[in-house]
């Protein structure tokens, strides 16, 4: 790893006065928490009682028996609310349905061509109450798996939760993914049941999920899988396989519902949902139940300042970490109006986000800088058609956020109105780390602002010595927190590899997790982070491996090796450029250029698509044989290559990389 972080991330630096953004005083004076409310004060306890900060956020949750301790360390392993029990959806539904909520909206959905749905808590519980009496039905119980590989229909909500209220860990994978990211995902968990859908619309057109679902089956290719359930989301028509293939509707018209949910361990793994890595093979990062929904439930309602007449859109797709947090477990948690929109964000037209938060009367609105990039590039008369007066809040996750992406959303979409909280996290922390508090934590555009409350979070040099104000180091979490991923499905050691062996407590050797960002913390103690650090691209929003995409490239007949590496990409923060070698016999064509842009959209989904292929005659390494991967990143990014090549095997194979294009 080097300290040097790759991405568009803007210039860090002491803020001007300028780029200092205090809460608007209309919202902070009617904030949860503002300078001067109770909460505050509370604040200033987490530091010096992290567990105590994080028993009494526990104390929101609905448990079936209290835990005896808060937390058992035996770093990298954790317990939180050690012999505590809960059901995760007895939180997010049964006490909503008990009260007044049983008539709110828990969900609004819209789907692309227009239709909408709305979901009361009452209503959302039944639902999942039946659901799950189906998945009894077929035999799934608490610990086993069910992979769900749905559009953002209100079903793919329904399904997680029914699989919650059974003790079954749910494994969603997102629709953009392959038949073989599908495939490999199911058997990485011996996922029994695999719940799909016949389509989802996206961009005017049909995505046909349960053809891919039937693809990464064929042949007996997922053993483990005994039934597939399909939603009929598009109509259009699909091959059902006798004995293993079910629609929904039937199945849940049989149902017995499950009124009495299954009480788990607070440790027992809720989810499990893969990312991208520093190898070819995505990691499966588990999440737990009680600690879990602490971080989610707390963070969604002091971050997104969340009160009972709010319709709070979270606009990412549930197969992401984004989605369980806060489509889905944060916000039902908390009793929250969610609206979910199914397609494309540009589709019909380019002012479809705005038109739907101006009919729905959205209030709060967390998106990906990617997104707010391309609508500011379409122009901001498509949001000013608009009356997005119901908003009240903005929320940024996923990348680094430019400043001028920051400002134009603060004040073309916002009205200046509304406070920015830019939210730093991963799927490994399943819940915000970094962020302001929108009431009471001056903005900087760019910056995520400071740790959260009973958090440890800091700058570090490699050998763990804090770095100056300032200066660029490793982003590091000094302690355990309760949403923290437990292990890597069925590879302990490779989660003790990947995150904790890194970076070291100097003054006791403890270890710390290794975030993979680089970042700086300025002089009031704002976090900037840079980007990863490690071989991640993060390509608008979406995380992928360079090893992943290079495992794919290789696949093909045609390519000898291949070395993926990102570089700076106006809209989607990063790109993907491939440098590939040919065998022998083989000649570069933009015909094959087309063909490896396909192996890849194969292996893993259309989002994983090479901006670029280049040629080369042979990779740069050195003399251990390690790809040179500075260079070639370099060499992506400016076509030009500096600094010390003394370490190259093999100079000619610089003079040898040129774009494909030439
Ligand atoms: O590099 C950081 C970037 O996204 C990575 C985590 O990606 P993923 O696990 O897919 O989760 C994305 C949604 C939480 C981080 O290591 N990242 C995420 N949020 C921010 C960010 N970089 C800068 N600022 C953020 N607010």
């Amino acid at each position: 790893m080097s300290t040097t972080a790759r991405t568009t991330a803007p210039a860090p630096g002491a803020a001007k006065a300028r780029d200092l953004f205090p809460p608007p005083p209309a919202f902070a004076a009617r904030a949860r928490i503002n300078p001067s409310s109770w909460t505050a004060q509370r604040l200033d306890d987490a530091a010096a009682d992290p567990l105590g900060y994080w028993e009494a956020a526990a104390d929101a949750l609905e448990w079936r028996t209290r835990w005896t301790k808060v937390l058992d360390w035996q770093a990298p392993r954790a317990k939180w609310f050690v012999g505590g029990t809960l059901n995760a959806t007895e939180s997010c539904l049964d006490r909503h349905a008990r009260t007044w909520r049983r008539t709110k909206a828990a969900l609004i959905w819209e789907g692309e061509p227009g239709e909408v749905r709305t979901l009361t808590y009452g209503q959302l519980h039944d639902e999942v109450c039946r659901f799950a009496g189906a998945l009894r039905a077929l035999g799934l119980d608490k610990g086993d798996r069910a992979a769900i590989y749905l559009p953002l229909v209100p079903e793919a909500v329904i399904a997680m939760l029914a699989c919650a209220r059974l003790g079954v860990t749910h494994s969603v994978v997102f629709g953009g993914f392959s038949a073989e990211a599908l495939g490999s995902r199911i058997n990485d968990a011996s996922c029994k049941v695999v719940i799909t859908a016949d389509g989802g619309a996206r961009r005017g057109q049909v995505v046909r999920l349960k053809e891919t679902v039937d693809k990464a089956l064929a042949d007996g290719a997922c053993p483990t899988v005994t039934n597939v359930v399909v939603v009929r989301r598009t109509g259009h028509e699909v091959q059902m396989a006798p004995g293993r293939d079910l629609w929904w509707h039937d199945v849940t018209r049989e149902a017995q519902p499950v009124t009495e949910a299954v009480a788990v361990d607070a440790e027992h793994p809720l989810y499990i949902l893969y990312t991208s890595g520093t190898t070819g093979k995505p990691k499966g990062v588990v999440h737990s139940t009680g600690g879990y929904l602490v971080g989610v439930a707390r963070t969604m309602r002091w971050v997104f300042d969340l009160k009972d007449e709010d319709i709070f859109w979270c606009s990412a797709d549930v197969g992401w970490v984004t989605g369980h947090s806060y489509v889905v477990y944060g916000p039902l948690a908390n009793g929250a109006t969610v609206f979910l929109y199914e397609g494309a964000p540009t589709y019909p037209g380019p002012d479809r986000f705005w038109s739907m938060i101006a009919r729905h009367k959205i209030s709060i609105l967390y998106t990906a800088p990617t997104a707010i990039r391309t609508f500011m590039r379409l122009g901001d008369q498509h949001v000013k058609r608009h009356d997005l007066s119901s908003l009240r809040l903005l929320g940024s996750v996923g990348e680094p956020i430019n400043p001028e992406a920051w400002r134009w959303y603060h004040q073309t979409v916002g009205g200046a109105r509304c406070p920015v909280v830019d939210t730093w996290w991963q799927t490994e922390t399943g819940a915000i780390m970094a962020s302001p508090f929108p009431g009471m934590t001056p903005q900087k555009p760019g910056s995520c602002t400071k740790p959260l409350p009973g958090l440890a979070m800091d700058v570090v040099h490699q050998d763990g010595s804090r770095c100056a104000d300032d200066e660029q180091g490793f982003l590091v979490i000094q302690a355990p927190w309760p949403s923290m991923m437990r292990t890597v499905w069925g590879d302990d050691e490779r989660f003790r590899q990947t995150y904790w062996v890194q970076v070291k407590d100097p003054a006791t050797g403890a270890p710390w997790y290794f975030t993979g960002d680089g970042a700086r913390r300025d002089k009031d103690g704002y976090l900037w982070v840079i980007g990863r650090v490690d071989d991640v691209v993060n390509v608008a929003g979406h995380r992928l491996g360079t090893a992943e995409v290079e495992s794919a490239l290789v696949l093909h007949s045609a390519v000898a090796e291949a070395a993926v590496v990102g570089r700076p990409d106006e809209v989607k923060g990063q790109g993907i450029v491939a440098f590939v070698t040919l065998k022998d016999g083989r000649q570069p064509s933009e015909a094959l250029v087309e063909e490896l842009k396909r192996q890849v959209v194969g292996e893993i989904g259309s989002f994983a698509r090479p901006d670029d292929i280049r040629w080369a005659n042979a990779l740069p390494k050195t003399r251990s044989g390690k790809i040179m991967r500075r260079l070639l990143r370099e060499l992506a990014t400016t076509g030009r290559v500096t600094g010390d090549m003394t370490s190259l095997e093999d100079f000619g194979a610089i003079a040898a990389l040129r774009p494909s294009e030439e």
